[in-house]
């Protein structure tokens, strides 16, 4: 069994640390935040996600949480974890990226740096020539990007559909490769620039599927077809699959949007004009701002109506609002002059919603005396949506829904108007008499 340093207790870092405890190695974890490291000594979690917290129960003695980078000395693999968010030019900022290297400690013997950080394909050569600059050519350099997904991350780590190995030296390749020797996991060894672009290129095309079904559901509401149906017909076929052709207002979360702004500015720098990606980062975009079209369909002018959010976490089982398109759905209904009443079951820190939305603690606080209800995370809870409080508390039976959560012939025999994401409307979706439509602003 190994030991392993790892620098950065968020998703990955924990994730990684607590999964590599369970395999047996012992594990030191090091975060800069000191509040972080509190809670974790004190057995505490800071966000959410399932079966981290058994885990790191589980593996208690295995596990050291450290604010001390000398900690991680006598570690033979040092994993990176730390964050790297985008830069104002769409860049990957690697800058705690290069703080980690600076900050090495004294090292014996043949340590491996190992990066689990999403990076612009190049960015392992330039940390090589880092670490040989700083006296560090005994150490070694491995890529081994991350594929697991909030909500999902344990069974993703422990259940990999493969784990992807890029080294300058075969046998460094070997070592990361044996830590994972107690999974049933498919190895692709290769070099490291290919390394990092397999991770860059995998979610720029799950991505690029997203934007895809996104736009045959907006062809498919124009034409009057279902996407749900279209979608279940397309993933059968074995060359296609079945997954990420969900159909709904749109990708956030803390990799997708920035992994392929860093994709495509990577691209650009180098010369090369990555149409494609730029489509798909415009799809989503515009995705995100269709709920205010439907609305209006509905409602007319938004200003004054009041607007139930429900769910604000980019996707379920997770508290992450990292680009959650709530926030762009929330500030473009403050801009139309609606009154945004929020509701998220885990997300206990709404701190990017811009200011004037009020968050409350239930379903039915938020569609209460509402316009519409707005499902913007596909929350289990919000499955029941469609019932007979929830109606009578709304001053209009109004659901969008984002994420095509709810079968529609039962929402609307609830007495309830539905719109999803390319679904099929029907006579009967339009709003009762009693509804005071404000009149449509003239023309010039
Ligand atoms: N979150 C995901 O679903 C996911 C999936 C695959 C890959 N990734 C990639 O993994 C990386 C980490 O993502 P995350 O979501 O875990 O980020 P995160 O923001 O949740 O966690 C990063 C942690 O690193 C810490 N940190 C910063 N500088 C440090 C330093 N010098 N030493 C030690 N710790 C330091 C931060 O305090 C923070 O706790 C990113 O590059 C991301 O793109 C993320």
């Amino acid at each position: 069994m190994a030991r392993v340093g790892i620098f950065g207790a968020g998703w990955v870092g924990l994730v990684t640390g607590a999964c590599f405890a369970d395999l047996g190695h012992e594990v030191v974890i090091r975060d800069v935040v000191p509040e972080k490291i509190e809670r974790l000594r004190a057995g505490e979690v800071p966000f959410h996600e399932p079966d981290v917290p058994e885990l790191l129960e589980r593996n208690r003695d295995r596990l050291i949480f450290t604010l001390d980078v000398d900690d991680i000395a006598d570690c033979e693999f040092l994993f990176v974890c730390v964050d790297t968010p985008p830069t104002y030019s769409g860049d990957a900022d690697l800058s705690r990226v290069w703080t980690v290297v600076d900050e090495l400690p004294e090292l014996d013997g043949r340590p491996i740096l190992v990066m689990k950080s999403t990076v612009p394909v190049g960015t392992g050569d330039k940390i090589r020539h880092g670490l040989d600059l700083r006296g560090l050519s005994h150490v070694g350099y491995a890529s081994n990007p991350e594929f697991l997904a909030e909500g999902n991350a344990v069974r993703d780590f422990m259940h990999p559909d493969r784990v992807v190995i890029g080294a300058f030296d075969d046998a460094d390749a070997d070592a990361v490769a044996a830590l994972y020797a107690g999974l049933d996991a498919r190895v692709v060894s290769c070099d490291v620039n290919s390394a990092e672009m397999i991770k860059l290129a995998a979610n720029a095309f799950l991505m690029t599927r997203i934007s895809f079904i996104n736009e045959i559901a907006n062809v498919c509401e124009v034409t009057g077809a279902d996407v749900v149906k279209v979608a279940e017909g397309v993933g059968l076929d074995h060359r296609l699959g079945p997954h990420f052709l969900r159909a709904g207002i749109g990708y956030g979360g803390s990799c997708f949007p920035k992994d392929s702004l860093a994709l495509k500015q990577l691209a650009s720098n180098s010369g090369y004009h990555f149409q494609l990606l730029s489509a798909v980062i415009e799809v989503n975009e515009l995705q995100k701002r269709r709920v205010i079209g439907k609305l209006t369909k509905h409602l007319g002018p938004l200003r004054g109506k009041k607007v139930a959010l429900l769910g604000l976490a980019f996707k379920p089982n997770t508290d992450d609002m990292r680009e959650a398109p709530s926030i762009v759905l929330a500030s473009r209904l403050l801009a139309e002059g609606a009154v945004v009443r929020a509701w998220d079951p885990v997300v206990a820190d709404p701190g990017n919603l811009p200011r004037g939305v009020e968050v409350v603690d239930s379903v039915l606080d938020a569609v209460d005396g509402a316009d519409a209800a707005v499902i913007v995370t596909e929350w289990a809870d919000l499955r029941d949506l469609a019932r007979e409080e929830v109606r009578d508390a709304m001053a209009n039976p109004l659901i969008i829904d984002g994420r095509n959560l709810l079968d529609p012939v039962a929402v609307r025999a609830e007495g309830f108007v539905y719109e999803g994401i390319g679904r099929r409307t029907v006579a009967t979706d339009v709003l009762p008499e009693t509804h005071e439509r404000e009149p449509e602003p003239e023309l010039h």
